[in-house]
C-alpha cells in the first residue's frame, strides 16, 4: 500500500519521507499554510519524495480544468493532477489520463463515482472515508465497495483512501488492500508511536544503566 502525506507542508515532507510514497495536497490545506508561493513548495515537496505528488485543480468547468490541470503538470514530473468526481472533472481526467498525464479524482463518495473515475483511466479515486464518518455513514464500507468492484472488472485504477482521522482507518485501508492510503502529519505519527513502546524502551535505558 502506498502510504501519502496529507500535507503541504515541507518540513513534515522532510521529516517523514522515509515512511512516505508521496504527497497529497488541496486548495483548503494551502489557504490554510498561508503559503504565498504555494508552487515553490510544491516543487520541494516533489524533490523530496519519488513518488506522485497530487495538486488539485481549482476550475470547475471543463475548459478551465484542462487548462489548469495542463500547467500543474509543469510544475514537476511526479505531478498528479487531482480533479473532482464531477461530470466536468470526470472528463478532464479522461482527456488527461489519455495523454499519460497521472490523475487522482477526489471528493469521492459513491462507488458509482469510482466505477465513472476508472472508466476515465483515472490513475487515483480518493474516498473522504472521514467525511463520510463524520455524516454517520460508514466511510470504510465505501472504500469495500469500490476495492470489489475494481477487483471484479479489473480495473487497475488504485484506490486512494483520503480523509482519514484515526488510526483505525489505516489498519482497515490496509486490511481491505487499499493501494493507497494519505494521512496527515498526527496520524502518520500515531503509526510508530506506541505508549508501550515508550515505556518499553524507558525501562531498557533503566535497567542498563544499573549494570556492574
Ligand atoms: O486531501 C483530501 C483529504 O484528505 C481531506 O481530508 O480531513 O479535510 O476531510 P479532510
Amino acid at each position: 500500500m502506498e502510504i501519502f502525506l496529507d500535507t503541504v507542508n515541507v518540513s513534515e515532507v522532510s521529516l517523514y519521507r522515509d515512511f512516505i510514497d508521496g504527497v497529497t495536497t488541496n486548495p483548503s490545506m494551502i489557504v490554510k499554510s498561508g503559503l504565498v508561493d504555494y508552487k515553490a513548495s510544491i516543487k520541494k515537496i516533489c524533490q523530496l519524495v519519488s513518488g506522485p505528488v497530487s495538486v488539485e485543480v481549482i476550475s470547475d468547468k471543463y475548459d478551465d480544468m484542462l487548462e489548469e490541470g495542463k500547467q500543474i503538470t509543469k510544475i514537476h514530473n511526479n505531478i498528479c493532477v487531482k480533479l473532482p468526481c464531477t461530470f466536468d472533472g470526470l472528463q478532464v481526467c479522461k482527456k488527461l489520463s489519455s495523454s499519460g498525464v497521472s490523475t487522482n479524482l477526489t471528493l469521492c463518495f459513491s462507488p458509482a463515482q469510482a466505477l465513472l473515475a476508472a472508466k476515465c483511466g483515472a490513475t487515483y479515486v480518493s474516498p473522504f472515508v472521514g467525511r463520510l464518518d463524520d455524516i454517520g455513514h460508514d466511510g470504510m464500507s465505501l472504500v469495500e465497495e469500490i476495492i470489489d468492484i475494481f477487483e471484479v472488472h479489473g480495473y487497475e485504477t488504485r484506490v486512494l483512501v483520503a480523509s482519514v482521522r484515526n488510526l483505525q482507518h489505516v489498519i482497515q485501508a490496509a486490511m481491505l488492500g487499499a493501494g493507497a492510503i494519505t494521512v496527515p502529519s498526527q496520524i502518520l505519527k500515531q503509526c510508530f508511536d506506541h505508549p508501550l513502546t515508550i515505556k518499553g524502551l524507558e525501562n531498557f535505558t533503566k535497567d542498563w544503566k544499573k549494570r556492574k
